[in-house]
């Protein structure tokens, strides 16, 4: 726990690239430790469809910085937003540095609130939550990492290729991480958590195991 300005907060922070499991690890440590929960790849997905609906390509730079300063995030559509056709230009808008600049409040709110939240994402720990109790850096083969979204796109109704997949989020991760605008990386202090050979339970375990050493070590300080 960290004593923030009053109220005692927790903050963890998850990034790692797309489809890592981050998402999943994130709701469930939210679940479990009582605290809100923020996918902030939603933000991105969010500006990018409002871009897409408006009838602007995601790289219209003008267009962007004015759908994120707009955006209303307690409004979401999370079925409409996780989509395949809004995935590639969320990471469009993303590289886009006043959008990003327009989504921080918002986050950096969000992850303040009482009692703590749970965020993640690509910058969490390095931008938006810098001092967060704990980081997490999830990862996972490129290849398991297609197969689990494929699954999880056949499940919300969509057709999917693997070979599709894969190439998406190569290319996506390759964007993300070579953008100048808070790219993907690993803050010095965040644990990295590979959840290539570990199913849904033992990442989950992995991460609690994790959140757990961190507090212990803070208390014995
Ligand atoms: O679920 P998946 O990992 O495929 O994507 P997401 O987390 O919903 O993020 C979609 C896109 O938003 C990413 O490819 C990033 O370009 C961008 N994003 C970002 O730049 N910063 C964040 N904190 C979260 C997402």
């Amino acid at each position: 726990m960290n004593a923030g300005e009053g109220a005692q907060v927790m903050i963890i922070a998850i990034d790692g690239p797309a489809a890592s499991g981050k998402g999943t690890i994130a709701k469930q440590l939210a679940a479990v430790y009582g605290l809100h929960h923020l996918d902030t790849g939603l933000l991105y997905r969010a500006v990018a469809k409002a871009l897409l609906d408006a009838g602007y390509p995601p790289d219209d730079v003008e267009h962007a910085i004015d759908a994120a300063i707009r955006l209303d995030p307690t409004k979401f559509d999370e079925n409409a937003l996780k989509l395949q056709a809004i995935t590639e230009a969320a990471s469009v808008v993303a590289a886009i540095p006043e959008v990003r600049q327009a989504l921080m409040n918002y986050q950096r709110e969000f992850a303040t609130r009482p009692p703590g939240s749970v965020l993640d994402g690509r910058d969490i720990g390095t931008v938006i939550a810098p001092g967060a109790d704990v980081k997490l850096f999830v990862v996972a083969s490129p290849q398991v990492r297609a197969k689990r979204r494929v699954l999880e796109l056949r499940s919300r109704g969509e057709t999917a290729e693997e070979a599709d997949v894969l190439a998406d989020l190569l290319r996506r991760d390759e964007r993300d991480s070579r953008r100048t605008a808070a790219p993907l990386k690993a803050a010095a202090d965040a644990h990295l958590l590979d959840t290539t050979h570990l199913g849904i339970d033992a990442a989950f375990r992995a991460a609690v195991d994790i959140v757990e050493a961190v507090r212990a070590g803070r208390k014995r300080r």
